[in-house]
């Protein structure tokens, strides 16, 4: 890993980190650099979504690979930070943490945690990525709120354990998660694809997709090379690229 890593920043209260840390690159900052909000008022989701969280409800973090060489890495790079994340909190807390296609963090069914990567130009120029972390750390019922009938859920929720130290968490997942990506120009994909294959919380499962206005449902197979999803449907065996599966039929196809 490049070593020293910048410490990682922790503002009080930010739209989103993810925007700040663009900003960063495009102004040349160093590769690692990355910041925490304790609170956030346009956190950034996956598909247009929003991501909210009350203060030190959990780790709001973006962290910035900078450099064009990221560019023919970023497929695997979503892939990368998740299982550095999920391996970081299996080993942390001792937390049966999972994976669900593309990148989500999760117990069970429900959702712990998410991650959307940015890719950041300058002028034309590629200059890196930002990779963004959401994850529900210390929240309890109140504060998940309307989420948690989405099928949400938080650390505290699922072990009863909580972070006083939000700051040293984010150290850690910012450390990780740079090692993570530093050892996609190395190591084989292999490695990642088999790790994220173990920590995959949906395969074997049936999903549905969207398509259009109609719902195709299928049985999830694992994670492709490129990192698509594979889903065994009535057709054929398809790989996702985009949007997101879910592990119940719509309410429309019951
Ligand atoms: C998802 O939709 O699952 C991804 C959510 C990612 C949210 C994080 S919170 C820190 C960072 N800043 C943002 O604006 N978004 C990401």
């Amino acid at each position: 890993m490049t070593r020293p890593l910048p410490p990682v920043e922790c503002w009080d209260e930010v739209d989103s980190t993810n925007r700040i840390a663009a900003e960063w690159l495009r102004a040349g900052c160093l590769h690692g650099r990355a910041l925490r909000a304790r609170s956030q008022t346009a956190g950034r989701g996956r598909l247009g979504r929003s991501w909210t969280a009350p203060p030190d409800s959990g780790l709001t973090l973006s962290v910035v690979l900078a450099g064009p060489e990221w560019f023919a890495l970023a497929p695997r790079i979503p892939l990368a930070a998740g299982v550095a994340c999920a391996d970081l909190l299996r080993d942390r807390y001792d937390a049966p943490v999972g994976l669900k296609w593309p990148n989500d963090l999760v117990f069970g069914r429900r959702k712990c945690g998410g991650i959307l990567c940015e890719g950041v130009t300058n002028g034309g120029r590629f200059a890196g990525v930002v990779i963004g972390i959401g994850l529900n750390i210390n929240a309890d019922e109140a504060a998940l709120g309307a989420e948690l009938a989405r099928r949400a859920t938080s650390l505290f929720l699922e072990t009863g354990r909580t972070e006083a130290d939000l700051d040293g968490l984010a150290t850690s997942v910012r450390d990780a998660i740079v090692a993570a990506a530093e050892a996609l120009t190395t190591a084989p994909p292999e490695r990642l694809l088999a790790r994220w294959a173990e920590l995959d919380s949906i395969r074997g499962r049936e999903v549905w997709f969207g398509e259009g206005d109609a719902a195709t449902s299928g049985i999830a197979e694992g994670i492709a090379q490129d990192g698509g999803l594979l889903v065994r449907t009535a057709d054929g065996l398809r790989t996702l690229h985009a949007g997101e599966v879910t592990t119940q039929p719509p309410a429309d196809t019951r």
